[in-house]
């Protein structure tokens, strides 16, 4: 299975002071989109934080549609998580919405493996950060979803691959992490099914082993003048 992977685009035609390179995603995403073509990917995953503060609410709208656009002109599936930024300027189920995502948490068995979704965009409270305004250094996974992680992992015998966000590799600057990490880790680590956790977030990117699952952290698409993705398969 191959996959095409980016993240982190935070797209605004305001971009601020410093982070000009995140005007220029939609042509970035156009350009990961051709490379994915050429391999043939299996799916496009978007590990989130696809847009910014823009001027209002129905700008924000069509930067998300602008970046949708250039990954639809191409037929693979595509599936993202949301980011902190996504919630900050999406309302209520806007988000799943516009991406035509299903609600959080999801699975899907793609050629022989299965890819889990999570949404770690809450706050301590248990409350989503567009229900209670986002705060970035905290995150957390609620409790349904863990207990749909465990069924999801125990339901099949297929390689699992867990999508989301946030951090769960621990040699990552503590603000980037998920709370209850070790816990989760634990029941990743416990199913024997899970090859790879991708993330975003921390925008330059890492690369770990913990208990013999790869922590990959995928660099942000459009923090410097390198267009960042990735292609993975396995
Ligand atoms: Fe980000």
């Amino acid at each position: 299975m191959k996959l095409g992977i980016f993240t982190d685009l935070h797209y605004t035609k305001h971009p601020q002071k410093g982070r000009e390179f995140t005007a220029t995603a939609p042509e970035r995403v156009q350009k990961a989109m051709k490379a994915f073509d050429e391999e043939k990917v299996d799916a496009v995953i978007c590990l989130g934080d696809i847009v910014d503060k823009g001027a209002d609410h129905a700008e924000e709208l069509s930067c998300w549609q602008e970046i949708l656009t250039e990954i639809k002109k191409y037929p693979y599936p595509f599936y993202c998580v949301p980011g902190n930024h996504d919630y900050e300027v999406m309302i209520g189920e806007e988000f799943s919405t516009v991406s035509g995502m299903p609600k959080y948490p999801f699975f899907v068995d793609v050629a022989h493996s299965r890819l889990i979704f999570l949404d770690a965009c809450y706050r301590f409270s248990g409350k989503r950060y567009d229900e209670a305004g986002m705060v970035w250094t905290e995150t957390m996974i609620p409790k349904d979803q863990l207990c749909f992680l465990e069924k999801t992992l125990s339901d099949t015998d297929r390689p699992c691959y867990l999508f989301l966000h946030q951090n769960l590799d621990k040699a990552i600057d503590k603000d980037y992490h998920i709370k209850s990490e070790r816990k989760i880790r634990r029941i990743l680590k416990k199913s024997h099914k899970v090859k790879a956790v991708f993330s975003g977030h921390y925008h330059a990117g890492a690369y770990n082993v913990i208990g013999g699952i790869k922590y990959i952290t995928v660099p942000s698409m459009t923090d410097t003048d390198v267009n960042e993705f990735m292609i993975v398969s396995f």
